[in-house]
């Protein structure tokens, strides 16, 4: 049997506002696996962003426990918990958080120089060219488009070798094309053997995940294995190239036959 990364223990978290209390997570019970790829889903307010907070190491839970690679977590103190952040977890968000003045290379060396690593510059490159993007290291966030920023994002996330990464919403930002560029990296990262959990609102993204968890009011409504996840790259083949409407635009029509009102759209 495979190794248990994530274990959840009727995981449970309140909020107290006042005189209310919100029920955020109602008793989660779930293992996930070293090398799984799992969506979580469910409407806004079902406890994805707070399960995710809580497996990540970012919040305690209320009651429950969550074990990591079979450390029990509920209960360690902040240092406690940014050690095992450090050593487990690699985080890509929806809004890439990286730093805007610093280089797609400095990004990427910041999680090494945390953890004190040797040979910063030269892991740190390994990791963007893993990315694709071996060709962009000295660009900084405002030079490179979003899909770019979160293959900085990812590499940022992969550079300590963690455990698993974990991802909220990590395509919510970004257009049809350039979600299955950053599903095709975070596949190549799952095949390498990491565990990979993204939260996503699209079941077309869900789709290239082995696995779909969905939330509602706080507890888990299903749990399913994905029976023939999609491949991003077989998609991405099947999308209209985009230097082909580059081409059209700038009037050297080498896209098949375009029709009329794809051109004057395009220009
Ligand atoms: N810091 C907080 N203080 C108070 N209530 C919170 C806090 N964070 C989340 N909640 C509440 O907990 C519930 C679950 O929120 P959560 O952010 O986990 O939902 P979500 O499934 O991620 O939603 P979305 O799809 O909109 O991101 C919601 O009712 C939310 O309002
Ligand atoms: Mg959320």
């Amino acid at each position: 049997m495979s190794r248990v990364v994530v274990e959840a223990k009727n995981l449970s978290k309140r909020y107290v506002m006042g005189d209310q209390t919100v029920h955020a997570l109602r008793g989660i019970n779930v293992q996930i696996f070293e090398g799984d790829f799992v969506a979580i889903m469910g409407p806004s307010g079902s406890g994805k962003s707070t399960f995710m907070n809580l497996i990540g190491c970012l919040d305690r839970p209320s009651e429950g426990e969550c074990f990591l690679d079979g450390n029990p977590v509920a209960k360690m103190n902040d240092n406690e918990l940014a050690g095992i952040r450090n050593k487990y977890i690699g985080f890509v968000f929806q809004n890439f958080n990286l730093l805007p003045r610093t280089s797609a290379l400095k990004n990427v060396e910041l999680p090494l120089m945390y953890a004190g690593a040797k040979d910063r510059e030269e892991t740190a490159k390994k990791a963007l060219v893993k990315v694709g993007l071996g060709e962009r290291m000295d660009h900084t966030p405002a030079e490179l488009s979003g899909g770019q920023q979160q293959r900085v994002a990812i590499a940022r996330a992969i550079v300590n070798n963690p455990v698993m990464i974990l991802g909220d919403e990590p395509t919510g930002n970004l257009d049809t094309r350039t979600s299955e560029e950053i599903m095709a990296v975070f596949q190549d990262v799952n095949r390498q053997g990491r565990t990979v959990i993204i939260v996503t609102h699209e079941e077309d993204v869900a789709k290239h995940c082995k696995r779909i968890i969905r939330f509602r009011d706080g507890r888990i409504q299903s749990d399913e294995a994905v029976a023939n996840p999609v491949d991003a790259r077989e998609i991405i083949k099947t999308l209209p190239d985009p230097d082909a409407e580059v081409a059209v635009s700038v009037g050297t029509v080498t896209a098949p036959e375009p029709t009329a009102e794809k051109v004057t759209f395009q220009i």
